[in-house]
């Protein structure tokens, strides 16, 4: 758009002080340029006036639903922690779970506060941590992977261009910490303490690869509390393998670990969620 050019439809405006347009047309100059900036989904082309609806071809909007039972769990259950994301690319689902997190608790809030004023949960604040190379998924056997995941660096996204997403899209850039770089060099011991990172609420593993999930998987280990939620976005990619991409890594790290045990939360093509909690002894 060029600079100085009323956007298509909006008011012309002289003067921000003397003359404001209605609500409903602020509303629409606001979405229009946030969508020009990205930070909102352009309508996919089988939205296409005249093309029926495909069920099972909207998954971002099927792991949306996740994520938002993912985190009226966490609410529901008082459980202090952050919204760890791992695969972000333009921010779409970080921006959608900070949104609906900031929602939920506002409202959790609002009915209980009279009576638990002092209560840990109450008083915490949740953090959003996005991890991604911010130059695209790593290389791997092409063959193995669908078409929309193929090419030199698919889904590369800047850093810069995440965050001004997020800042177009209402987030809070303060709640927000990036740890940018592939997984396998990125994920180190020293994250947590230099990010303050210590206790995860939703941990939301979106980076389409098993090779990508591996590194993650060991690398929150440290970060898990009684509830975590744990989601798989690319369940059923590799033609539903157990022992392949996201499903192969975490079932492999679940054997690792029988002192865990996982039960499924929810599960809507191709998402899967699980709640993470400490075996009971004998
Ligand atoms: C499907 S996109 C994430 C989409 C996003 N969660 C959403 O729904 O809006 C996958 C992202 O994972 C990142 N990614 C995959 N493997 C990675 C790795 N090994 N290290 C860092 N980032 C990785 C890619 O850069 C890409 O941005």
């Amino acid at each position: 758009m060029r600079e100085g050019v009323p956007p298509e439809g909006a008011m012309p405006v002289t003067s921000s002080a003397t003359v404001r347009a209605p609500g409903h047309v602020r509303r629409i100059v606001a979405h229009r340029v946030r969508r020009l900036r990205g930070a909102i989904r352009p309508r996919a082309k089988t939205e296409a006036p005249g093309l029926a609806e495909i069920p099972g071809d909207r998954p971002w909007q099927h792991k949306w639903n996740v994520l938002e039972v993912a985190l009226a769990f966490a609410v529901a259950n008082n459980i202090v922690g952050d919204y760890l994301e791992f695969g972000v690319y333009r921010g779409g689902s970080f921006i959608h779970a900070y949104r609906h997190h900031r929602q939920l608790f506002e409202r959790y809030t609002l009915a209980h506060q009279a009576r638990h004023t002092d209560d840990p949960f109450l008083r915490s604040k949740m953090r959003f941590f996005a991890f991604d190379s911010f130059e695209g998924l790593p290389a791997s056997e092409q063959s193995e992977i669908p078409l929309h995941w193929r090419g030199d660096h698919a889904m590369s996204f800047s850093e810069r261009r995440f965050l001004a997403n997020l800042e177009a899209g209402g987030v809070d850039l303060t709640d927000v910490a990036t740890v940018p770089g592939y997984y396998d060099i990125s994920l180190t011991p020293d994250v947590g303490p230099r990010l303050g990172l210590t206790r995860a609420a939703v941990v939301n593993v979106d980076c389409d690869l098993g090779i990508s999930t591996v590194p993650v998987l060991e690398f929150v280990e440290d970060f898990l509390v009684d509830g975590t939620v744990l989601i798989f976005d690319d369940w059923f990619y590799y033609r539903g393998h157990p022992g392949r991409g996201e499903r192969g890594a975490f079932e492999a790290w679940l054997a690792r670990h029988p002192e865990l045990v996982a039960s499924e939360l929810m599960r809507l093509y191709p998402t899967v969620a699980f709640i993470l909690n400490q075996r009971e002894p004998g």
